[in-house]
């Protein structure tokens, strides 16, 4: 241990108070975190008042957090972090479909629902079907396979922000694919919509120039026997903010066109009873993890 603290020894005086008995992947997140935020410190010059500014805002952060909502991870995902983090753990998966962030909207269990269903409970906005196929890897399909789904309204809120407006589980649905790994429902075409600016994150996103959108998208989580599970979104092509999401969500193989539909046989051979409408067709593909049943 150093006796003498100076800028260049602390990073290794912290990390060598470490016991030996530390398990050793805690050593080595610890002591990288050390490192980088020593770092950070001495390359910024951090002041005083910086440093107590920071140690302000995270608190404020912690105190917005409570059982629905969760600001350090909105803080992560605005940093760029939540998604960084989800593109490492995936970078080994080839082919499959590409994850992205879970979000803080999937608050509600969704309503289990038939294929065909239509999860939208209002009937404003572009109505919309979304068909698709969830396979393995090597193209095997995977019938069975559950798809939770759950997305804004036309006017970017989703059913739990908006109690007054909108029933409860509106645009949230649980399918199960046919023996084809086949799925299909009805919806509307989603909006773009801002995330909660209420709390520090707004502050950060306000004193930074950042707008606070994320581009119109629908949520799934898709699980399949002997799969890794797998949350993600698909982007409606050509959406606002589709090149400026404020969570840095967006991967290209997960935008998805929503054609435009102005033939009333093809609208209603998915049982859509107006045109224009849209159709958007997805193919999930899933990695196998034999370690799941
Ligand atoms: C969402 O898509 O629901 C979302 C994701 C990250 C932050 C806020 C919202
Ligand atoms: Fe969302």
């Amino acid at each position: 241990m150093a006796t003498d603290f100076t800028e260049e020894t602390a990073a290794d005086a912290v990390i060598e108070s470490f016991a030996p008995s530390t398990n050793p992947r805690l050593r080595e997140i610890l002591a990288g975190l050390v490192r980088h935020l020593h770092a950070f410190a001495r390359e910024t010059e951090l002041t005083i008042p910086e440093w107590e500014a920071a140690i302000d805002f995270l608190t404020r952060v912690g105190q917005k957090c409570d059982d629905e909502r969760q600001e350090f991870i909105l803080l992560s995902d605005v940093l760029g972090l939540s998604m960084l983090v989800e593109t490492i753990s995936n970078r080994k998966f080839g082919v499959a479909t590409e994850s992205t962030v879970l979000g803080p909207f999937h608050v509600v269990e969704s309503p289990v629902r038939e294929l065909g269903d239509n999860i939208d409970l209002v009937g404003t906005g572009t109505p919309c079907v979304v068909t698709g196929r969830v396979v393995s890897v090597d193209g095997t399909p995977l019938p069975g396979a559950k798809l939770d789904v759950w997305q804004a309204n036309d006017q970017g809120f989703y059913d739990v922000q908006q109690s007054d407006v909108q029933p409860r589980t509106n645009g949230r649905g649980l399918f199960t694919a046919d023996g084809l790994g086949e799925f299909w429902f009805r919806t509307i075409v989603p909006s773009y919509y801002p995330i909660p600016t209420d709390g520090p994150v707004g502050e950060l996103l306000k004193a930074t120039g950042r707008h606070a959108f994320r581009p119109a998208h629908i949520h799934f989580i898709v699980t399949a026997p002997g799969h890794r599970p797998l949350t993600t979104h698909i982007f409606v092509a050509g959406s606002e903010y589709i090149e400026s999401d404020t969570v840095f969500a967006v991967k290209k193989s997960l935008v998805a066109d929503f054609a435009e539909v102005t033939d009333a046989d093809a609208a209603a051979k998915w049982h859509v009873g107006k045109v224009p409408s849209r159709h958007a067709d997805f193919e999930i593909i899933m990695q196998p993890d034999p370690l799941r049943t």
